[in-house]
């Protein structure tokens, strides 16, 4: 009920008559106005004016469900979303969720993330009501060993999604960071529970600095807010990843894995230019020179050799 009173005020100019609500609704006219007591609790902002009706004034800063799904486009992702104002990460609630069978496209996202996981064992700083930290459960019919795929897949949807809500010419650097120039706006990662042969699920974990300060990221990172020079809305955002993400999934279900390559060269600032990889063997440098057809990075060294690699971390060198 309250997601249908807040639908109607949002798209209603001025003031909204109790009696109009209670009839579009089939309400008494005290039961809205305990729900609007409850929108009140969450933070709307909601004048009550007698003879005139409700009008709303301010929607919550905060990942509402209800806020996401008004405006959403899928018909898969995101039509279950758990919100949680403070969570230990939602890596970890998404995974206890899939465990317990939460179906295919379950959104966990949360306002803050007091352990939040990055790649490589790191962690991922997560300031409150700041950025997007959600977690995307889904099932596809994919052998373990190229789950990778998703990983590149994630990246070229978050990518495009920034690039189409903010206007602003974010690029992919592999195998799935999202960056401004040189500095890190957002990374993804990819947990992943398997069979030998089958995978049971996998959680996508997308992490973005949308309205965060210099002070609260590390040096090589920066916010879509300190770009722009202005407030950007962290819904929004999140909604338009969620949309580019089923459409990018989608297609991937019906046809491979090249139409997400091509993608992702599309927006990659690594390929052409001169990197460093490091990984559990050490570190290689040479001219990033092209993707196979798993997503692994080819590496020209200046001895002419090309090296290939699936995992590590790349510097723009
Ligand atoms: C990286 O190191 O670049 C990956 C960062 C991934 C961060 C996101 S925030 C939402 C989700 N929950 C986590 O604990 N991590 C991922």
């Amino acid at each position: 009920m309250r997601d249908q009173i807040i639908h109607l005020l949002k798209h209603h100019e001025g003031y909204f008559s109790g009696e109009e609500i209670s009839r579009k609704l089939n309400i008494s006219r005290s039961g809205i106005w305990k729900n609007i007591e409850e929108l009140r609790k969450e933070g709307y902002s909601i004048d009550a004016a007698t003879q005139k009706g409700y009008r709303l004034l301010n929607v919550p800063d905060k990942m509402l469900a209800r806020e996401i799904k008004d405006g959403l486009l899928t018909s898969v992702i995101g039509q279950d979303i758990l919100h949680y104002d403070s969570i230990s990460s939602t890596m970890e609630k998404a995974f206890a969720l899939a465990v317990d069978g939460q179906k295919e496209g379950t959104v966990v996202c949360a306002e803050t993330q007091t352990k939040g996981k990055g790649r490589m064992g790191r962690n991922w700083n997560s300031p409150s009501g700041k950025g997007i930290y959600v977690s995307i459960i889904l099932r596809p019919r994919l052998s373990p060993a190229v789950v990778s795929q998703l990983t590149l897949l994630s990246a070229a949807a978050v990518c495009a999604a920034i690039r189409q809500a903010t206007g602003l010419e974010v690029t992919i650097k592999w195998p799935n960071d999202i960056l401004f120039g040189k500095k890190k706006i957002a990374g993804i990662l990819t947990e992943i529970s398997a069979e030998m042969d089958c995978v049971r699920f996998v959680i996508v974990g997308i992490g973005i600095n949308v309205n965060t300060a210099p002070t609260q990221l590390p040096e090589h990172a920066t916010s879509l807010k300190s770009i722009a020079s202005k407030k950007i809305s962290r819904v929004k955002v999140l909604q338009a990843v969620l949309n580019t993400f089923e459409t990018e999934y989608r297609e991937f279900t019906d046809k491979g894995f090249k139409p997400v390559i091509k993608k992702w060269k599309e927006l990659s600032s690594t390929l052409g230019s001169r990197v460093c990889l490091s990984d559990q063997n050490g570190a290689i440098q040479g001219e990033a020179v092209d993707l196979d057809e798993f997503g692994g990075l080819m590496i020209k060294q200046d001895n002419g050799i090309v090296i290939k690699r699936m995992s590590g971390d790349v510097i723009h060198v």
